[in-house]
């Protein structure tokens, strides 16, 4: 792995971002566990995208389908099928397994060994439900969240009254058998999935699939992706995904390369056409059956290309408050938004009674409106560096002029700028100062 992500991996683990999953135990390939501040920031992305996605839409409603369904929904959606599967070859020394497609020599890339003739290795991961293992119990742990939705299509209009076109979003855990793994969080083969079904009149498909795609790019802008970091690459028909008529891959360029973080798919009539034969219920629409634009981001994935966009190293310092600044600082330049904690409540001294008690009830004030943390361990130049490595927008000092003038020191992530507030102001002051975005990316 390349040192830039080494340094990413070990922030994550340092500051509770991201553990390997089952570490005590080596580890369990390609799953993560995200700690306490990976929580927050994965929460904050999370609802970024439902905001801009159901909240802020009149046409879009929300759905939370179950991951086990019927094995009959991924034979009626081709997962089942060579389809949904990549062409492997095996070393016939050492056993492991290539995408035939990623190897640059007909030769093992591990021990040089030869290789087997390829074959299609299916990604659905199988499960028994029930306590008889057989056939008929065995169904599958659902490859992408979206089939969750086509089969509520039925549900979810009726219920919502809703009218073409109109989509429907929901946010959940999918999970594929991976072969090629590795690069940290990029392929897992447990992750989540953020996906919106916009359903159209048959002929509409180009221009709503234009504006999902804009709309798509934006959101990632918005939240801080700089634009020569960002592109939408449009797949030719042999590399697309078997449901896909048109697809545009969004790619954030990651230290390993391009990178496909989400998926804008026009999957025609494929999906509600299959489930209405497979299933024989009439899923059509005033006599159409509805074409299907998607937009399929991952959760892991964005929050990867989020962390990469936002990671700064600050060679010599830019604190100068603290005698060690001569080591590389580093800040996460986070959107407010995306920002894990909010607020940091630092005393300025720790061994001063008032100081901190006073710095403890600004704490309890503030943490009903803002995601805080209190810290009064270390020089005031290390807490925040604490902060800043964590991307804190915003660092509070309790000092002695709190005692007599009850206002703080607010200082801010990215210009290091003070400025003092009185204690009752500060909740406004900083709901105002999270909310102004326009200066988020300084
Ligand atoms: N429903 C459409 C669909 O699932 P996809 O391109 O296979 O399309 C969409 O997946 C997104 O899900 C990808 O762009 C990626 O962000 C995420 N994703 C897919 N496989 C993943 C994996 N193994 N690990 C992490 N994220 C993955």
């Amino acid at each position: 792995m390349n040192n830039f992500i080494n340094k990413i991996v070990s922030l994550c683990k340092r500051r509770g971002f991201i553990f390997q999953s089952s570490e005590i135990y080596s580890g369990f390939g390609s799953c993560y566990d995200f700690g306490s501040l990976g929580i927050e920031l994965k929460n904050n992305i999370k609802q970024s995208w439902w905001e801009n996605m159901v909240q802020n839409r009149e046409n879009i409603v929300g759905l939370d389908a179950s991951i086990l369904m019927s094995p009959k929904v991924w034979q009626a959606s081709g997962h089942l099928t060579a389809g949904f599967a990549d062409e492997l070859v095996e070393c016939k020394k050492c056993h492991k397994r290539f995408k035939k497609d990623e190897l640059k020599e007909n030769k093992c890339p591990e021990c040089k060994g030869s290789l087997t003739e390829s074959r299609k290795f299916n990604l659905m991961m199988k499960t028994f439900v029930g306590p008889v293992e057989d056939k008929a119990a065995t169904t599958y742990l659902r490859a992408e969240t979206c089939q969750g939705i086509y089969v509520n299509f039925l549900n979810v209009l009726n219920s919502m009254r809703l009218k073409i076109p109109f989509g429907i979003a929901q946010i959940g855990k999918a999970f594929r058998n991976e072969i090629t793994t590795g690069n940290f969080i990029f392929r897992l083969r447990e992750f989540e999935q953020m996906e919106m079904q916009f359903f159209i009149k048959p002929g509409q498909n180009k221009k709503w699939f234009e504006y999902w795609k804009e709309q798509r790019m934006k959101w990632y802008y918005d939240l801080g992706i700089k634009k020569q970091n960002l592109r939408a690459v449009e797949i030719s028909k042999k590399d697309r995904a078997h449901y896909a008529q048109r697809q545009v891959d969004i790619e954030y360029k990651f230290p390993f390369g391009w990178k496909e973080i989400e998926g804008i798919h026009d999957r025609g009539d494929w999906d509600l056409f299959n489930h209405s034969k497979f299933s024989n219920k009439d899923l059509s629409y005033e006599k159409y059956i509805p074409h299907i634009i998607e937009t399929s981001v991952g959760v892991d994935r964005s929050f990867f290309a989020f962390l990469c966009e936002a990671y700064q190293e600050i060679k010599g310092g830019r604190t100068k408050t603290t005698k060690a600044v001569k080591e590389a600082e580093v800040v996460l330049r986070l959107d407010k938004r995306l920002a894990p904690i909010k607020v940091a409540v630092l005393p300025l001294v720790k061994n001063k009674p008032k100081v901190v008690k006073k710095a403890k009830q600004v704490f309890d004030l503030l943490k009903p409106y803002f995601m805080c943390q209190y810290d009064e361990i270390g020089s005031i130049g290390r807490r925040y560096r604490r902060q800043d490595e964590i991307g804190t927008p915003f660092c509070l000092t309790i000092d002695f002029g709190t005692l007599e003038k009850q206002d703080v020191t607010i200082r801010d992530r990215n210009t290091m700028k003070q400025k003092r507030v009185k204690i009752k102001d500060l909740v406004e002051v900083l709901k105002q100062d999270l909310e102004n975005v326009s200066k988020n990316h300084a």
